[in-house]
């Protein structure tokens, strides 16, 4: 299938555009490259296009050139901390750019949608693990305009004939087996490429963000998804997609991590001890935030090979170790 990939360039979008090229399909990226890497994606000459998802008519006449029957929709501004700050960029991008994306596709006539959604759209829950049907309340920027643009997506089904499948992401974590790919933004602030940093000396210390949740020790639980496991579920999404089907999956693992039990398993892979302070809470961190991924493991037979989290950091600190500043400089 001739899949394009907003934000392919990107930490997930460029794992599944990776994934799809090995699994028989034709994905070709559409990135800014304001976090994304031309170095993620293979065979960038001829798989990356360089393009603002604002650009709405250039967006529809890559469509219709590059003759796409699916587009997935990742490009979209992703940290909690940055959108409380700054919420105008958030709706911008996450809001408006999901406008402009389903405009181009319907005017290209493309009609299938994948859609890169997050836990972030359910707000502080205290019954965990979260099902799809569990109401959403969120709490900060990044989750409201990530849940609009869920709104989006559906009322443009309803009206125009598309065919969704929302994947709503926990915490996406890991790298490429190889070590070659992994997780490189220009203003870093998730919890595994920082612990990573502190490891290699571009740190001092890594702060952790309140030690006074109801959990077993007191920091915030999660649910670390890996990034391969992600692209299996995309892969299985966009071949079952078609018009006028809505689907929306959780894509977590089903079990639930504290940030020390994370960062035991980073000093475990590393071999020695990294430098940590337990400070105060950061707005807008839910303590708990836990999937059942049943829906997707029983209708589309997803099958996730990374379910310990020592498992995953191996796979990013390999990464880590092999590009100690990321893709920019002595990356590949
Ligand atoms: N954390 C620290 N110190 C840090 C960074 C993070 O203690 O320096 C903690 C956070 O407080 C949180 C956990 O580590 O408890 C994970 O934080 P991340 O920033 O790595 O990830 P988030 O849980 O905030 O965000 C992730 C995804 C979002 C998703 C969100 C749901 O990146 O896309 O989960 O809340 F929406």
């Amino acid at each position: 299938m001739k899949i394009l990939l907003t934000g392919g360039a990107g930490y997930v979008g460029s794992a599944c555009l990776r994934w799809l090229l090995h699994h028989g399909h034709g994905p070709i990226a559409y990135d800014s490259l304001g976090e994304g890497n031309v170095a993620a994606v293979p065979d960038a000459s001829n798989r990356l296009i360089v393009g603002d998802i604002a650009e709405s008519d250039r967006l529809a006449q890559v469509l219709r050139e590059q003759r796409i029957e699916a587009v997935m929709h990742f490009a979209a501004l992703a940290s909690v901390p940055d959108s409380i700050a700054d919420p105008e960029s958030y709706y911008r991008a996450n809001v408006l750019g999901t406008k402009s994306v389903l405009d181009a596709m319907r005017t290209a006539g493309v009609r299938k949608i994948l859609f890169s959604s997050t836990a972030a759209t359910y707000g502080f829950h205290t019954e965990m693990p979260l099902r799809e049907d569990s109401p959403q309340l969120p709490e900060t920027p990044y989750g409201t305009t990530k849940l609009a643009a869920e709104w989006l997506i559906k009322d443009y089904t309803r009206a125009y004939g598309l065919g969704y499948t929302l994947l709503r992401y926990f915490n996406a974590s890991g790298a490429d087996f190889d070590g070659e790919h992994g997780e490189d933004r220009r203003h870093e602030s998730h919890l595994i490429p920082l612990i990573f940093q502190v490891a290699l000396g571009r740190r001092e210390q890594l702060l952790i963000f309140g030690g006074d949740y109801p959990t077993s020790d007191g920091t915030c639980v999660r649910d670390y998804v890996h990034t391969e496991d992600l692209a299996q579920a995309h892969q299985l999404a966009v071949e079952s997609v078609e018009p006028g089907m809505g689907r929306t999956y959780n894509m977590g693992s089903g079990t639930g991590v504290t940030v020390l039990e994370v960062l035991r398993a980073c000093e475990e892979a590393v071999g020695r001890p990294i430098p940590h302070e337990v400070v105060g809470r950061r707005p807008g961190d839910p303590g708990v935030l836990i999937a059942t991924p049943d829906k997707i493991v029983r209708e589309l037979g997803w099958s996730p090979r990374y379910t310990d989290i020592r498992a995953i950091v191996l796979t990013a600190w390999k990464w880590h170790q092999r590009h100690p500043h990321g893709y920019r400089q002595g990356g590949t």
